[in-house]
């Protein structure tokens, strides 16, 4: 297991001063330079708490993770490229701006990963999504894929690879060992989370070093049995069955 010491700062707005602001645990500098962590914002900081708290019934636990997914999805689509497009306002006049180039879809690791599908959802409309299904081998230990249904044109697409526990790195690798072997570049994949650890994100720049991350907070570690300490506890259960 990691040590758990992890930074404490000041949480709030500019134009408060230091004294004015609450303390709060941010998230664990990692220098991965593939990884975006959301700013950590009071909002983002208590929306965690939230979800993080032991006490938090399901549905407040759904609600507000949701709330995070979103803002998760909203950072991922500033990472797709864009084009210069200019269009006529309905008073004539022209506005110099973009529009987004190339086609994406969605691509959840099961089964927690699908509570990050209607986020994107939200986002991006009729937005093509696929699925991966990997557990653990009973006999080997080890990542196992056991299902995938993927957009037959994946090669062509953005894939925003979904799911909200980055713990070992062990099924986001293999995640994207199939995309891969589907024909999409690293370059044109973002995986996107919730709470990551450093050790799972080193394993997997380590494999995957241009698969760009997008993550809501990363943790100082993991405990013996591979939980995401301090975390949340399990994303799936706590989402679809507690
Ligand atoms: N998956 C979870 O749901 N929680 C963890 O802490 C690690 C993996």
């Amino acid at each position: 297991s990691s040590p758990v010491s992890a930074p404490t700062q000041c949480v709030g707005p500019e134009y408060r001063s230091e004294s004015q602001k609450p303390i709060a645990t941010v998230s664990t500098p990692v220098d991965v330079d593939t990884v975006t962590v959301l700013p950590q914002t009071p909002q983002l900081i208590a929306l965690l708490s939230i979800i993080r708290n032991k006490d938090t019934q399901r549905g407040d636990f759904i609600f507000y993770s949701n709330r995070i997914i979103r803002l998760l999805v909203e950072e991922g689509l500033n990472h797709l490229p864009t084009v210069e497009h200019t269009v006529t306002t309905p008073v004539g006049r022209p506005y110099e701006g973009l529009a987004f180039q190339g086609k994406i879809c969605g691509v959840s690791i099961m089964r927690a990963g699908e509570a990050m599908e209607q986020g994107l959802r939200e986002c991006c409309r009729s937005v093509r999504i696929g699925k991966i299904l990997i557990q653990r081998d009973e006999e080997t230990a080890r990542p196992k894929l056991f299902y995938d249904k993927l957009p037959e044109d994946i090669a062509d697409r953005w894939v925003l690879l979904l799911d909200p526990m980055f713990a070992t790195g062990g099924s986001a690798i293999m995640a994207v060992d199939v995309l891969k072997s589907r024909g999409v570049p690293e370059e044109r994949i973002l995986f996107l989370n919730v709470l990551a650890s450093p050790e799972g994100i080193r394993n997997f720049a380590v494999k995957h070093p241009k698969v760009r991350i997008v993550t809501a907070f990363v943790d100082p570690g993991l405990d013996e049995k591979n939980y995401i300490i301090p975390g949340l506890g399990d994303f799936g259960d706590r989402y679809y069955t507690r």
